[in-house]
């Protein structure tokens, strides 16, 4: 019987598609890297998120959209007559995972959270400041310890002297945070404010808001090693002095197209490193849109988004971006500083914008990025799509917390093209896979608190004969729309390791904590140490200032006739 040519065509075709399809699934061995669902619906979708001290993910998305899919257990509802959707809601908007027992637990917001922004204060509380409608400026607080949940402030309404919807927040070397940016606010503000301190402008927002009268969102900041701002917008980047409202320097301009929301590429400050005594910086800017992708999608075109990184040195004398290729396009892509000190870029879309219904392509595969080897791996693929509102955030374990996903204004979960995502995913990147483990460090004692300029010991068990061993330490970001807010990793100084003593695995060496507040802002960080690349699990420790030092608790006068 013979065969037609295009049956011929077909079994050629099936052969050559098998073989390519195989030839992208061959592994030597298990693959290094992994996914798990963890929580299967974890009741509310993950618009913001950011990991506590207590090892809890604190998650909220928005509370005038209807209701979530979790209820109080405890009979609580809120009634706010100011909410646009439902006066008495039963249901939570902010949840909080707890890594260690792998549960949820309901927290309580009153006002309108919807796309706003925090930081984390020196004593581990979480400053959320921001939101919409009657939460636009209003500032919150969740505290440190287990149980804490939301406080608003008792005068809530008026916290912000500006409404906040969009803005980017930063924890500064004086532990107040700044605020700037935002829908409609082309300004920044401090809180707590000083005793009669007002709004900022910040013209630079206005002069890169080239899109629109208003969409040029969650500009990207970093505190530099000198102590002024980097603020990104746009394709814009200027090193600004927020103590004297001026610009110090403006940078190149970064091709292509812009990077910050709606764009949604992602952005970093590269690590820090003891070898130049924490002075040189460098920014690192991945994804984004050309330009008008935003408006295109309101015509029915989905743009192809940016592949380009660009990287440049930001206290060089000749400062230049620095242009890469990633291996594919992606927009909304979040950029997470893992604890090797490489960075993993993950979640995100091939096409559109962010914004409701903006995107098509749910871009699934992470990758890595090697900063000293200009590299990048592409990792095995999750099977759930993360674009607009998702999230990722390193965890103490190195494993990825991610979350989030919604592309809908409110939860539907039928009859959508991406259905509102309420699982939590975690995402174990290679260094955490079985053959490394002979070597991974286990850190046996550190301090809890550390002073700046101060040196601390310590102890680690490996395996193996310690090589090239390095501690880092990493302030955890708050995330939302593609804005890992805070992020920020340090490479200390320490002394040579010495070899373990007789019979034992434990090593010690003594480590430099960072010098000052500039460099690192007072509050928790996340120490690791590092045996040969492969990084242990990372212990908290609390950078602080000597008691006396601390502005934020001025010295009270002893009261008169006191002995
Ligand atoms: C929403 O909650 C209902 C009731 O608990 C549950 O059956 C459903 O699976 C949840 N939806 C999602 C997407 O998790
Ligand atoms: C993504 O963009 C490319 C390049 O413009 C285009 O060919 C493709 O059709 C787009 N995909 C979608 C889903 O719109």
């Amino acid at each position: 019987m013979a065969m037609s040519s295009r049956e011929v065509c077909r079994l050629w075709c099936a052969v050559v598609c098998v073989v390519s399809v195989l030839a992208g699934q061959v592994f030597a061995g298990p693959p290094p890297d992994s996914w798990e669902v963890v929580v299967n619906d974890a009741g509310v979708s993950a618009m913001h998120a950011t990991l506590m001290p207590s090892n809890r993910v604190v998650i909220f998305d928005r509370t005038n959209m209807g209701k979530s899919n979790i209820t109080f257990p405890d009979g609580y509802c809120r009634e706010n007559p100011r909410d646009q959707k439902l006066k008495r809601d039963c249901t939570a908007h902010s949840v909080a995972y707890d890594i260690a027992t792998n549960s949820i637990q309901c927290l309580k917001v009153f006002s309108d959270v919807f796309c706003s922004a925090g930081a984390h204060r020196a004593d581990g509380t979480l400053l959320q400041a921001g939101g919409w409608n009657d939460g636009g400026n209003v500032v919150r607080t969740l505290g440190p310890n287990p149980n804490d949940d939301w406080i608003e402030y008792p005068n809530a309404p008026d916290a912000l002297l500006s409404s906040r919807w969009y803005s980017s927040v930063l924890i500064l070397p004086d532990d107040r945070v700044i605020i700037v940016g935002g829908r409609r606010a082309m300004s920044y503000e401090f809180h707590p404010r000083a005793t009669g301190e007002g709004l900022f402008k910040l013209p630079f927002l206005r002069d890169t808001n080239t899109i629109g009268s208003e969409l040029n969102l969650y500009p990207f900041l970093f505190l530099n090693t000198d102590g002024n701002l980097i603020i990104f917008a746009n394709q814009d980047c200027i090193l600004f002095n927020y103590r004297s409202n001026s610009v110090v320097r403006t940078y190149p301009r970064i091709p292509d197209g812009p990077r910050n929301y709606p764009a949604s590429g992602a952005a970093v400050l590269l690590p820090l490193s003891a070898r130049d005594k924490f002075t040189r910086s460098e920014i690192m800017i991945c994804g984004g849109t050309p330009v008008d992708a935003f408006q295109n999608v309101g015509k029915g075109v989905f743009d192809l988004a940016l592949t380009s990184c660009g990287r440049m040195v930001v206290t060089a004398k000749d400062p230049k971006w620095t242009m890469l290729q990633m291996p594919m396009p992606r927009v909304m892509g979040d950029m997470v500083i893992m604890p090797t000190g490489e960075l993993l870029i993950i979640n995100g879309a091939r096409n559109g914008s962010a914004g409701w219904r903006s995107a098509k392509d749910p871009v699934l595969t992470p990758v890595t990025f090697e900063p000293a080897r200009n590299r990048f791996t592409v990792w095995r693929a999750s099977t759930i799509p993360r674009m607009y509102h998702s999230v990722a955030l390193m965890l103490p374990s190195g494993k990825v917390f991610v979350a989030g996903g919604n592309a809908n204004p409110g939860y539907s979960f039928r009859n959508v093209e991406f259905p509102t995502e309420l699982r939590i995913e975690l995402y174990s990147p290679y260094y955490l896979a079985k053959k490394y483990n002979a070597r991974r460090p286990n850190i046996v004692d550190a301090p809890k608190v550390v002073t700046y300029g101060s040196s601390f010991v310590v102890r680690f068990e490996t395996a193996s004969k310690p090589k090239g061993v390095q501690f880092h330490l990493y302030a955890p970001s708050f995330a939302t729309h593609t804005n890992s807010m805070n992020q920020r990793m340090l490479v200390l100084a320490s002394d040579p390791v010495g070899d373990p003593a007789q019979g034992s695995n434990v090593c010690s060496t003594v480590v430099y904590a960072p010098p000052d507040p500039v460099r690192a802002p007072a509050g928790y960080y996340l120490l690791t140490v590092l045996n040969e690349g492969t990084p242990s699990p990372s212990v908290w420790v609390q950078i602080t200032r000597k008691p006396a030092q601390s502005p934020a608790q001025p010295l009270r006068r002893a009261a008169s006739g006191v002995a």
